[in-house]
């Protein structure tokens, strides 16, 4: 028996053939070259480098080749191959850079642009000017008083000396609640809740009483049927008009500076006897420090003492009221009321958090 022919290569193989190798790599450059994204190029390397590749094949046909020609072969395909290699490792680079590049432009952060959050709301000024004026009083040693917004009649009118009949009582614009003889109504003022505060407390009593009060108006630059006022009660041994005029012209300097103080001029109101209305000297005025009304005020008068059950031979006490809605109108140079009532925080925002 004859020892194996080594040098016997039965097939010619042509992949080993110069021409069909250099087609190759000639053939993989060109698709390594036109590779546009990186996942072309994997594609492109399992195509031209990979295990089923032509020049992988031709790599496996040297193992058969007469051992002359193995080193031979081999250099040929380990150059085509290497060359091939080269240029995917370069198409790689070329592509990771470019992808790179792109996604630092694309998601490029602009540190200096405006934080992306949502914006805030903002206090309504009436809340603010309400809270501001209830701690000048709270810094006086007043307490806060509150009361329903639906209120009885009773409190509203009879108690504060508006009987059914008295022409007062239609000064008022009532929203009545249903039924009609359920003796309620929408508080038409803050008034009720000198009386609630009467009821439910001990003499001696230094009340203020924020809140939401309610007429039949139409909703116009002038008019609101919902709107805000604060009610001042004194009741004491020995309160005079003096006390009343002294604990105004405080209030009016701490809300508009020392150059602020206060007129009364006679006026009439069932609950006061004597009555007056409360005119604010108010510095900051455009065109010049001029008066302006503010409000009502006056002695609390007996009956409405007697209705809740404290003596008018021993007490006496003195009340004030004013709408938050003008007060911060004038304060604030607002010519609109329809802004403090539509809720638009375009406006609400423009005071910030602080009056
Ligand atoms: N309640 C009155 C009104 O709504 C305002 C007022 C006037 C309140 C005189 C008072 C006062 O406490 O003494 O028009």
């Amino acid at each position: 028996m004859s020892a194996p022919n080594k040098s016997f290569d039965p097939v010619p193989v042509a992949a080993l053939q110069p021409d069909a190798i250099a087609a190759a790599v000639e053939q993989a450059l060109a698709e390594i070259a036109a590779a546009g994204s990186l996942d072309d190029l994997k594609a492109v390397r399992i195509t031209h480098a990979g295990e089923k590749s032509s020049l992988a094949l031709a790599n496996r046909e040297i193992g058969a080749l007469p051992p002359q020609a193995k080193a031979e072969a081999g250099q040929l395909v380990g150059r085509a191959r290497a060359d091939v290699k080269k240029a995917l490792e370069a198409r790689q680079a070329a592509l990771e850079d470019e992808r790179d590049a792109k996604a630092l432009s694309e998601e490029r952060v602009d540190v200096s642009l405006p934080w992306e959050r949502d914006p805030l709301g903002a206090r309504h000024p009436l809340s603010t000017i309400s809270d501001h004026i209830v701690d000048v009083f709270v810094a006086m040693g007043y307490e806060v008083a509150e009361g329903p917004e639906i209120e009885t009649e009773w409190h509203n009118f009879d108690a504060l000396n508006l009987a059914p009949d008295h022409p007062a009582r239609t000064m008022q614009d009532t929203f009545f609640v249903e039924a009609p003889d359920a003796g309620l109504v929408l508080r038409t003022h803050t008034s009720p809740v000198q009386i609630r505060s009467m009821l439910d407390r001990e003499v001696p009593i230094y009340v203020v009483c924020p809140g939401r009060v309610f007429r039949t108006d139409e909703l116009d630059a002038t008019h609101t049927p919902v709107f805000h006022q604060i009610e001042g009660l004194a009741v004491d041994v020995g309160i005079t008009m003096a006390d009343l005029k002294g604990t105004l012209d405080h209030f009016a300097i701490a809300m508009f500076g020392p150059d602020a103080k206060t007129r009364l001029r006679p006026s009439y109101f069932p609950f006061t006897e004597p009555s007056a209305e409360l005119d604010l000297w108010f510095p900051q005025a455009k065109g010049g420090p001029r008066w302006i009304e503010w409000g009502g005020c006056g002695m609390v008068n007996p009956r409405v003492l007697a209705a809740c059950g404290i003596d008018p031979d021993r007490y006496s006490g003195f009340a004030f009221g004013m709408g938050l809605e003008r007060t911060l109108m004038f304060r604030h140079g607002i010519t609109d009321m329809r802004d403090m009532v539509e809720g638009d925080v375009r406006f609400t925002a423009a005071f910030g958090s602080e009056l």
